[in-house]
């Protein structure tokens, strides 16, 4: 398929969405293009190679409202002659079998499975699970008197408890984070640490045939749609990693604000904000999911003043529309209390029913047990020294190093 849909003058001025600009001030770079394109945008991945950038607000909605218009399905992308095999956004793009790239009836069917086996997650249950889980992960450090919140607490904390909720054993879940972790940063091992993770699912589901539960597996396993084996390891991967970094920037990017800012200073010892609004507020100014590729055109048509070809690739720029002058004038009275942010997408593909409120639970619990078990808990660092990860679609820390008077060990028992 030759690519003349990118000629220089289709995507003339584009700009880079990659480099040290975007990943040091996304938010100056998303004004920048906004100022010279409008909602959206011509831009240029890693490896210069070509897509469209939607920020504005809502022509985002109006992109993943309309699925018959911009699909999920990365096949149809126009630009694959000109992906090398070593492309680094390659494992965000290349075709699964998956429910993240079907369509339609099938992904309906496979969708609906994962969210209605969601939906009977115990959210009480689920609260004193995470408030174990958050427990141990503070003994393991609190009498060192310092510690790295995102590698020690963030990042493990959201995975042991959703391979809870899958049905996995408290021994075997920290295999599971390591092998998950493992093949989500990529480089040397990751593939053999996917297919320890795929082996570790198929056995799970093997267990859960032969002795069912009170767990979401067992209930997959039950559920009308009739999923096959393939499917089931496909999709419950899909919400393992859906839900992994996404979750755990959202610990970090919050706790980060609250050590940070004056406004939640006074919290640490009982005040003013609390960490539900903190939680809001990283929502909106600093999404954990900043962006996702994507959407795929399924026919020629026009989006915010762009012609968009058949076949055009488009990044959905959550943390952009969250930031767009039509939803947000400077007039604006902060975030408390308005959900209307983009953090979990929306329409067919947005994040299923009820994960957004189960993130919410694992997210502000852990908040919350860390600063009632560490209350004077400090950054070990100038707030300016904290670096954020270069990811195109994760915005979090790549660590949060604090200090804190040595605290003892609860042993899970509150
Ligand atoms: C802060 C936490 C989270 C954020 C910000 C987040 C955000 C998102 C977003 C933006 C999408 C849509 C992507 C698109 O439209 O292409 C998505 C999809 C998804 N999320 Fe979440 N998510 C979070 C937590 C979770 C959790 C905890 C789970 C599972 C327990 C989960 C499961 C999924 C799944 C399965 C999808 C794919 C939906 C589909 O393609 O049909 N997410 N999430």
């Amino acid at each position: 398929m030759t690519n003349d849909h990118h000629s220089p003058d289709a995507h003339a001025g584009a700009m880079k969405l990659y480099g040290p600009r975007f990943h040091q001030d996304p938010a100056g770079l998303y004004r920048e293009m906004r100022q010279r394109h409008g909602p959206v945008v011509p831009i240029l991945l890693e490896g210069d190679i070509p897509a469209w950038l939607v920020i504005g607000y809502r022509e985002l909605r109006h992109v993943v409202s309309n699925a018959r218009l911009f699909g999920r399905d990365s096949r149809r992308w126009n630009a694959w002659d000109r992906i090398p095999p070593d492309w680094p956004l390659l494992a965000f793009v290349s075709y699964q079998p998956s429910m993240l790239f079907t369509e339609g009836a099938d992904h309906q069917r496979r969708a609906g499975a994962i969210s209605d086996a969601l939906a009977a997650v115990d959210q009480f249950e689920l609260r004193s699970q995470c408030e174990r889980t958050a427990d141990r992960l503070i003994d393991a450090f609190t009498g060192s008197g310092k510690a790295d919140l995102m590698a020690h607490y963030a990042h493990p904390m959201p995975l042991l408890v959703v391979a809870t909720i899958f049905g996995l054993s408290d021994a075997d879940a920290p295999h599971l984070v390591e092998d998950v972790s493992a093949s989500l940063n990529g480089g040397e091992g990751a593939m053999e640490a996917f297919q320890r993770v795929q082996a570790t699912m198929q056995r799970l589901l093997v267990a859960k045939g032969e002795r069912p539960g009170p767990d979401m597996c067992s209930r997959l396993l039950a559920h009308p749609a009739k999923l096959t084996e393939d499917e089931l390891i496909q999709d419950l991967i899909v919400t393992m990693t859906a839900g992994q970094d996404t979750t755990a920037n959202w610990i970090g990017n919050t706790l980060r604000l609250m050590l940070t800012d004056e406004r939640f200073a006074v919290t640490l010892s009982g005040g003013r904000r609390s960490a539900g609004q903190a939680l809001n507020e990283v929502l909106w100014e600093d999404p954990p999911g900043q962006s996702t590729i994507g959407r795929w055109a399924v026919q020629d048509t026009h989006l915010g003043g762009q012609r968009i070809r058949a076949g055009d690739a488009l990044v959905l720029g959550l943390a952009a529309a969250n930031a767009d002058p039509q939803v947000r004038p400077d007039s604006y009275g902060g975030s408390a209390g308005n959900h209307a942010h983009m953090a979990f997408g929306h329409g067919e593909h947005g994040c299923p029913h009820p994960a957004p409120e189960i993130a919410e639970i694992i997210a502000h619990t852990a908040v919350e047990v860390l600063l009632d078990r560490l209350p004077d808990v400090m950054l070990s660092v100038p707030a300016d020294a904290l670096v954020w990860r270069t990811s195109l679609q994760m915005r979090g820390l790549s660590s949060l190093p604090v200090e804190f008077t040595p605290g003892y060990v609860v042993g899970g028992v509150r």
